[in-house]
């Protein structure tokens, strides 16, 4: 058997493996994984991916700490296995796989600069000074907050570390501090997402940012950002205690041939400001009259299908493939290849192709209730990608954050684009039709 292999961290058993596992494989590699304890309901992740891997390992908790990745990585050694590099996609796990790839020699980012990112006061003071942002932030606490709210400035609230919109929301004259605490004890229960929010319970505000937004998937090679798509978030629900992000589309519709160069300049300015060097990054900003603000920098691949979203524009490579060769690929040349092959995706420069296929995804979102039937529906354009997980019978409970009941995928060709698109927009929000008891 082959003993060379790719370390995945899992939360809980899942966090992409099965794609990550493939990738891998494509390369010829193993997959090594080490995963935290799944959830009682979920036990049997454990055996799916014992089969689906060379070698698994599980955490005695919900969450990896460094010691169990640092023990892992010394029994493979121990038992004769090489690895080549760590990748997680879960943010928690971000600052480990950095970690463990100092350790293998492999280049990525520093953990100092993944744990900047991930907290995004200290993210907002830095840009602020840099003059990167012109948006003002202040750490919540009950006299700030009542301080901000008598002002009534337009302010947004959010964790200063967090995922899935979880407590994210306008501040608004209805809503108290009691509501940050409701929350905050939430999250402490929460045994899939408290880990995230362990290292920083803290709640920031800062002033609300309008405009359009979009995310910016990119890879980072030796200090070279190339922005491999731009997915425009056509709509954003506000409404609840969760900002939800409900339909994507990439490229995008509403940056037109001068904006684009601006936004990929200001990328590299960020970048270089931040001197984020390797590595794969999820940038989501809005722009408002051309003035562009970041609203996080995640430094992972993006969430729900942004990895083969991706994978629509460039003909078949994932922002997950594009992930593992950044890691894998490190001789000068295999750098020089990679960064070829990243320049014809780049929009907003010289080297970009346009892509045939514009790529759209919508996810659904379950509310609180049990669930009586889940119904697909066609619609105008058959789809690339449909996944749905939960199914009838499940009872979903009141939560502070996005709930994912299901998404699908669909590519449009370029010359049907201005036909299909904004039917899909309106069709598609029945393509997954749930009934609640
Ligand atoms: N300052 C802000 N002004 C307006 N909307 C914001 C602001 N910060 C975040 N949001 C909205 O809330 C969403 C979730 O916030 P984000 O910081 O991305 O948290 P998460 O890490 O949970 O994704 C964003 O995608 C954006 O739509
Ligand atoms: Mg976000």
């Amino acid at each position: 058997m082959n003993k060379t292999g790719v370390l995945l961290l899992s939360h809980c058993g899942y966090s992409f493996m099965e794609e990550l596992i493939s990738n891998a494989a494509k390369h010829s590699l193993e997959s090594f994984v080490l995963s935290s304890l799944p959830l009682p309901a979920n036990s049997y992740r454990i055996q799916e991916l014992q089969e689906k891997s060379a070698w698994l390992a599980v955490s005695e908790n919900h969450a990896l700490t460094w010691e169990d990745v640092e023990q892992v990585m010394q029994e493979l050694a121990a038992q004769g296995y090489h690895i080549v590099c760590c990748l997680s996609v879960w943010e928690g796990y971000r600052t480990l796989m950095a970690k463990a790839n100092q350790i293998l020699g492999v280049a990525d980012m520093e953990p100092a600069q993944v744990e900047l990112l991930l907290n995004k006061y200290q993210l907002r003071q830095q840009l602020n000074q840099a003059g990167l942002s012109q948006v003002n932030s202040v750490l919540l606490d009950e006299h700030t907050w009542i301080d901000l709210q008598a002002k009534g400035k337009p302010a947004f609230i959010k964790p200063v570390t967090g995922i899935a919109s979880y407590a994210t929301f306008r501040l608004t004259t209805d809503k108290s501090w009691q509501d940050i605490e409701k929350i905050q004890s939430e999250i402490a229960t929460d045994l899939i997402y408290s880990s995230i929010f362990s290292a920083n319970r803290g709640f920031m505000a800062e002033d609300y940012i309008p405009g359009q937004e979009f995310s910016f998937e990119i890879i980072a090679v030796d200090g070279q950002p190339f922005v491999v798509a731009i997915h425009e978030k056509i709509e954003v629900d506000e409404s609840g205690s969760a900002v939800l992000e409900n339909a994507c589309v990439a490229p995008p519709i509403n940056l037109n041939e001068s904006q684009l160069p601006k936004a990929r300049a200001w990328i590299e300015t960020i970048f270089q400001h931040l001197q984020l060097q390797w590595g794969c990054y999820h940038l989501e900003a809005r722009c408002y009259n051309d003035h562009w603000e970041v609203i996080e920098i995640n430094p992972r691949v993006g969430g729900a299908l942004i990895s083969p979203s991706v994978s629509i524009l460039t003909q078949g490579v994932s922002m997950t493939q594009l992930w593992l060769n950044n890691l894998l690929y490190q001789t000068a040349e295999e750098q020089l290849q990679q960064k070829a092959q990243l320049a014809k995706f780049d929009l907003g420069t010289e080297t970009y192709q346009q892509s045939p296929m514009s790529s759209y995804f919508r996810v659904y979102f379950a509310h609180a209730g049990r669930i009586r039937t889940i119904q697909q529906n066609i619609c105008c354009l058959e789809p690339e990608l449909v996944q749905v997980s939960l199914k009838s019978g499940t009872e979903v409970v009141e939560t502070a954050r996005e709930v994912f009941l299901g998404q699908v995928l669909w590519a449009i060709p370029q010359d049907k684009k201005n036909e299909l698109l904004p039917k899909l927009i309106t069709e598609s929000r029945n393509t997954i039709q749930v009934d609640y008891e």
